[in-house]
């Protein structure tokens, strides 16, 4: 295994995809200092790092929110959209599906329209510059409940067909926030009409509560993917079930360090497990802004944690891929893409 690390790293050029990222995850720490300056939001410390320590998912959430309570403005908006994605660029990121969850955002008064529209014009313009792409996924936030929930799903069916700016480049919804003490069958509403409106459909399940919400997401709720999804290796047929019909599970190992408090340590994450296991365990970020990572740290992480070689985090990535909503053809491109670039990038053995 080659010794080098950061971007002299192979893994930080390996073309790769990140499927379980929250844009406002993203957000660089200068941003969140501008963004309280001119949105008069004061921030608990000056000292982001003081901030950024969480001993839960709950825990976590507070902060995330209060992140998310910085974006005020449609400009707000493209501008974190542009860093998300020449940041993630940076780090090998060709090929994204991001998470946002407006739900605080409209409860306050802000458009829909405007959220999409500036996401819109801050990736695009990203996409210009660096060729990553970057799709939407519309995350249902669930401390506001199933009731918000399918008013969100509904405004953005109004909103495809009105032909609203940007409205393409979301492909799918999710779920995520609290988990516990939730029932995620009560949000089927909200996900048969996005199902209605041929968008796809995952759900954060699994990172802090037990196998049978994974169950029921995938039974009740119709999800495709899973987002973290660590308690289905508590449930073997459930696993099986998963490994045998390649549900893809968007792993985020040092998220569910440093966010969820899962395990102690990176080696002690089961995702080595997970893969052991025949699951379409997928590598992500979540929130890498909040967790001082990117996704070519997250690769040499975990790399490093499990003994992987090099071949091993190809494959990893070729799973992203095939995890990905793009269409075959635009798989069948991305493969190629990383074949090529593995060959190239094979370190000396
Ligand atoms: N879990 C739940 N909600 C979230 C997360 C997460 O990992 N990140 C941002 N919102
Ligand atoms: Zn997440």
């Amino acid at each position: 295994m080659s010794a080098a690390t950061g971007p002299d790293d192979p893994l930080e050029l390996l073309p790769k995809v990140d499927l379980h990222c929250h844009v406002e995850g993203t957000m660089r720490p200068a941003t969140v200092v501008e963004l309280a300056a001119k949105n008069g939001v004061e921030l608990p410390t000056s000292d982001l790092s003081e901030l950024y320590r969480y001993t839960s998912l709950d825990s976590f959430l507070e902060v995330f929110w209060l992140v998310q309570s910085l974006l005020a403005d449609r400009d707000d908006w493209a501008r974190l959209g542009y860093e998300a994605a020449v940041d993630s660029a940076a780090h090998g990121l060709v090929y994204g599906e991001f998470f946002f969850t407006p739900a605080r955002h409209l409860e306050a008064g802000q458009f829909l329209a405007d959220i999409v529209a500036g996401l819109d014009e801050g990736l695009a313009t990203a996409e210009q510059e660096t060729g990553a792409q970057v799709r939407l996924i519309a995350d249902f936030d669930r401390a506001h409940g199933p009731d918000a929930a399918l008013a969100l799903a509904s405004q953005l069916i109004d909103l495809r067909h009105a032909g609203s700016t940007g409205m393409d480049r979301i492909v799918g919804v999710g779920m995520d926030s609290t988990e516990a003490g939730v029932n995620p069958a009560h949000y089927v509403a909200a996900y048969e009409l996005a199902d209605r409106a041929g968008l796809r459909r995952t759900a954060h399940q699994g990172e802090t509560t037990q196998a049978w919400t994974i169950e029921a997401a995938l039974d009740v709720l119709g999800c495709e993917r899973i987002d973290h999804g660590l308690s289905v290796l508590d449930d073997l047929d459930l696993t099986r079930r998963m490994a045998a019909d390649g549900i893809p599970l968007t792993v985020c190992p040092t998220s569910n360090v440093l966010i969820a408090n899962h395990v102690e340590l990176l080696a002690d994450h089961p995702y080595a497990e997970m893969r052991d296991a025949g699951l379409m365990a997928t590598l992500n970020t979540d929130d890498p802004a909040l967790t001082q990572l990117d996704l070519g740290a997250e690769y040499r992480a975990v790399r490093d944690a499990f003994g992987y070689e090099f071949a091993d985090m190809v494959a990893i990535a070729g799973d992203g891929i095939d995890a990905t909503w793009l269409d075959d053809d635009e798989k069948r491109r991305l493969h190629t893409r990383l074949r090529e670039a593995a060959h190239e990038l094979q370190p000396d053995r």
